[in-house]
């Protein structure tokens, strides 16, 4: 089979790692791709959202199956227009992405299907979202509805900075056109979780879990990232968390989507709260996460294409979803500075210390090659440093250890990655 893999990061990087294993894989590409994708898939230099040339593309190179992984080109409807030429593709159609695509409509969903989430309101007209923030209990949360590069949530304090919230979102238009609609949602606290999932249109298979850490700073302080390291599994995630999600979170919304003519196929990503109340839906993203994919995949046992292709196919309920009983931590490597400015086109050294380590991966997020043919920092997040272990500290411990072997000017990372693990 040839598979060509739609993204570029350290998620992707990870997904061409998982299928390079595919007994059924005999050639991978890559669109875009990056220099660390490059050792194990072809990259082709057709960007995420070119979602014609990207078709053509596949279609002329007799591509068999291939997988949308980010959010964009997912919420674009890049799967349609694969169909629409009888081509094959992993993730959701447009009517279902929504699910990520707009928040007011996931939080609606919920709603009507009753599915735990935290009480809101969807506004388009400001004056009024202002007027509802005067009757509410501070803090509060306001979100953009549509995509926002993971950074359209902002936790108000009072009603001064949540006035000056509505400000920035509805008319300073701080995230575009994703803030024309606003969800104001009561604030929960708790533990997060990220649990990811392989859905067929009816059928859910669950993934082992993970937590993330957004904030760019040791201590969750610092502005929001897309994501600064991860572990998995998550020690707060339960037994007794994983019946009732299953019960009243994962298959309901699955229903719910069927239900609304909305059938999904591919990945619902659940970013749970783990409240008093029980476990609460934060956000669905109709992906895998990034980079939460570093650390989930590597312990997966089954052959990724033959779950994805039962993804598509309908027959999801025949695969048994089986993962390691081990750990991962994934470290990130950034350019300092980052989420806002910082350096791009440093050299990286060391790449070389991960060939032949099983347990070690060195996935890239933001690289490419130079004209010397060295490999470069192109971005904030620049390398995933994840390494295995028998349980979460030795992973841990090990993460940080690799994280020493490779070097370049700028480089930054938090140092307290899985720090939980110690508070349970
Ligand atoms: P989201 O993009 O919806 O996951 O939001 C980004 C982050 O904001 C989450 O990971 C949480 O840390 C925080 N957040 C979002 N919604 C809430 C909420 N209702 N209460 C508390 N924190 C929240
Ligand atoms: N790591 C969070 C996300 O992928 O949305």
């Amino acid at each position: 089979m040839k598979v060509l893999i739609i993204g570029g990061g350290g998620r992707e990087h990870a997904i061409a790692m998982a299928v390079s294993k595919s007994k059924k894989v005999e050639k991978i590409y890559c669109a875009p791709g990056n220099a660390g994708i490059a050792e194990i898939a072809e990259c082709v230099p057709i960007g995420a959202m070119e979602a014609e040339k990207l078709a053509d593309f596949a279609e002329k190179n007799g591509i068999d199956f291939t997988i949308v992984a980010p959010d964009d080109p997912l919420v674009a409807g890049t799967v349609d227009v694969f169909e629409a030429k009888g081509l094959k593709a992993f993730g959701p159609r447009k009517n279902a992405a929504i699910l990520e695509g707009s928040k007011a409509f996931s939080k609606d969903l919920m709603k009507k299907y009753n599915i735990p989430t935290a009480k809101y309101e969807n506004f388009t007209d400001p004056d009024a979202a202002i007027k509802f923030l005067e009757t509410c209990s501070m803090p509060i949360v306001l979100k953009a509805d549509g995509l926002a590069l993971g950074k359209g949530v902002l936790i108000c304090n009072n009603l001064d900075e949540a006035k000056d919230g509505v400000k920035q979102i509805m008319l300073d238009k701080q995230f575009g056109d994703s803030g024309n609609t606003l969800v104001i949602e009561e604030f929960m606290t708790g533990r997060e979780v990220s649990v990811l999932s392989f859905v067929d249109g009816k059928t859910i298979k669950i993934m082992t879990s993970a937590q993330d850490h957004k904030r760019a700073k040791d201590n969750d302080e610092g502005l929001n990232t897309g994501g600064m390291g991860t572990f998995s599994p998550s020690p707060f995630y339960t037994n007794e968390v994983d019946d009732f999600c299953k019960k009243y979170i994962y298959q309901p919304t699955v229903d719910a989507m069927r239900a609304e003519g909305r059938e999904f196929k591919g990945i619902i990503f659940f970013g749970l709260m783990i409240t008093e109340d029980g476990p609460k839906v934060l956000e669905y993203n109709a992906r895998f996460g990034d980079p939460e994919t570093q650390v989930v995949l590597p312990r997966m046992q089954n052959d990724i294409i033959e779950v994805m292709e039962a993804c598509v196919d309908g027959t999801l309920d025949k695969i048994d979803l089986k993962f390691d009983d081990n750990a991962a931590v994934c470290v990130v490597l950034a350019s300092d500075g980052y989420p806002l400015k910082y350096e791009k086109g440093l050299k990286i050294d060391g790449l070389d210390a991960f060939d032949d380590k099983d347990d070690y991966f060195c996935f890239h997020a933001g690289t490419k090659f130079d004209e010397a043919g060295n490999v470069v920092t192109n971005g904030g997040r620049v390398l995933g440093i994840t390494a295995l272990g028998d349980d979460l500290l030795s992973a841990r411990a090990n993460a940080y250890k690799a994280t020493e072997w490779v070097s370049f000017a700028n480089k930054y990372m938090r140092h307290d990655i899985g720090k939980a693990i110690d508070e349970q």
